[in-house]
């Protein structure tokens, strides 16, 4: 690879841009990448990261030291000389259910005239499918092609993902372009599957979308285990080891979250319905996760001895999952709105949240530890599965507790240990 081709230019440095920058400087780049955030940059510039993910400030940290990586506002630096210039921003959702692409039109726009020629131009952010071809208008060079290399990264494990793909996704209509981008990932030694744009673009999709509703089904399984006396975590022990199933993505809960799967099915459900298709099995998927909210809610109100009014509520966790102080989507804060709104007086705590966040609101007190959160409550409710909710001293739990119900909505906890403490536990589908 010349020097001209292993320098990379990453727009946008949320959590998808910066993993993507600092691990492609820890593999041997040269990495610019740029946000309008000027507070971001300047933090970053200094080896600060204002994200919680781990390694990734190590590997900011080590590309900054060793002069692979560096950040900038100014979009139009950044892509100057750069081979390959990914394309990293939000595409949050309009008010129709589809991607706002605004971010993505407005910085191809305004770099398009400054991209170096037999530049390749990469979406990694999730953007729907068509949309390689339509920039491939806007920026209107023929010099510049236009490739989509969607990112499959877990918040809170992206690093990891990064640096070990089950898979490498490059589509383009440009052999030559795709081969580079390809080539950026050689050292991972991970299979790369070449496609068309279009195609890459829906793997995406399709694979976000898939996750959603393979776990709407195992909380339906779930439900079903509650109703006949079976136990989920028997069915799906068996269940995952047939490899047409898979182990992962099994486990139930209070419903899926956060920033990418509400977001991505509801948007392939509306491309799907725009191309004429529909996608009925999505919309089930989708109405059976608002579903399992309010039977979580239901449940607690179970556990308050019917009626939820005047009854306060213990929560364990707000995040969407553990290992995150990320709130989007949380399915948490669902059932949190949900106990409010039929009278119940909530208070919560998170390890990772001081309270103060947007998307709380002020139908939740939040207070800083599980024990004030239990004092006085009717229930406890475990949302999200960080591991020091089952480290808790679970006799001191049941003495500030007034009821004795634990709702455990990860089937997270210890049957046994909090059955010693006198406590009776409520998981899903078990
Ligand atoms: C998800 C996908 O897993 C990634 O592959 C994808 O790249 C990413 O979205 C993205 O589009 O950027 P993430 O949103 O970080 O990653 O979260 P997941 O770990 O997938 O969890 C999603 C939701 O499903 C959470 O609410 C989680 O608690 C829930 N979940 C997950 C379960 O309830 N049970 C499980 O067994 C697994």
């Amino acid at each position: 690879m010349t020097g001209r081709e292993s320098r990379i230019a990453v727009v946008g440095t949320g959590y998808v841009g910066l993993t993507t920058g600092a691990c492609l400087a820890a593999l041997g780049h040269h990495v610019t990448c740029s946000d309008v955030d000027r507070c971001k940059i300047g933090l970053l510039s200094r080896g600060e990261v204002p994200l919680r993910e781990p390694d990734l400030p190590r590997l900011v940290r080590r590309g900054l030291a060793r002069g692979r990586l560096r950040f900038t506002v100014d979009t139009r630096d950044a892509v100057d000389g750069a081979g390959v210039v990914f394309l990293c921003l939000p595409t949050p959702m309009a008010s129709g259910g589809e991607a706002d692409l605004a971010a993505v039109r407005e910085v191809v726009a305004d770099v398009r005239a400054s991209l170096p020629g037999g530049c390749a131009l990469v979406t990694k952010s999730t953007v729907p499918v068509g949309t390689a071809a339509r920039l491939k208008e806007l920026v209107g060079r023929p010099d510049v092609a236009l490739v989509s290399n969607p990112e499959f990264l877990r918040e809170g494990s992206a690093v990891r993902d990064f640096l070990h793909p089950d898979r490498v996704v490059v589509g383009s209509a440009d052999r030559a372009a795709a081969d580079r981008v390809a080539a950026l990932y050689a050292p991972l030694h991970a299979p790369v599957v070449r496609t068309d744009a279009a195609s890459a673009e829906l793997v995406k999709y399709a694979a976000n979308a898939f996750l959603a509703a393979k776990l709407s089904y195992v909380n339906a399984v779930a439900e079903l285990c509650e109703a006949e006396g079976a136990d989920i975590g028997a069915v799906t022990a068996a269940l995952g080891r047939d490899p047409g199933v898979g182990r992962s993505f099994l486990r139930p809960g209070p419903g899926w979250g956060g920033s990418c799967l509400p977001k991505d099915t509801r948007a392939l459900l509306r491309a799907a319905e725009a191309a004429g298709t529909g996608f009925p099995v999505l919309r089930a998927a989708i109405e059976a996760n608002r579903r399992q909210q309010r039977r979580v809610v239901d449940r607690v109100a179970e556990a308050c001895g019917g009626a939820l009014r005047g009854h306060r509520v213990g929560l364990l966790g707000l995040a969407f999952k553990a290992g995150t102080d990320d709130l989007r989507d949380s399915p948490a804060l669902a059932v949190a709105a949900g106990l409010a709104a039929r009278g119940a007086d909530v208070v919560a705590c998170d390890p990772a949240l001081r309270g103060d966040e947007r998307g709380i609101g002020e139908s939740v007190a939040f207070v800083d530890d599980a024990y004030r959160a239990a004092k006085g409550a009717r229930a406890l409710v475990l949302l999200t599965e960080w591991p020091q909710f089952r480290e808790l001293d679970w006799c001191r739990v049941a003495e500030l507790l007034e009821g004795a119900v634990v709702v455990d909505t990860r089937n997270h906890l210890d049957p046994d240990v909090l059955r010693r403490a006198g406590l009776v536990r409520r998981g899903i589908g078990c």
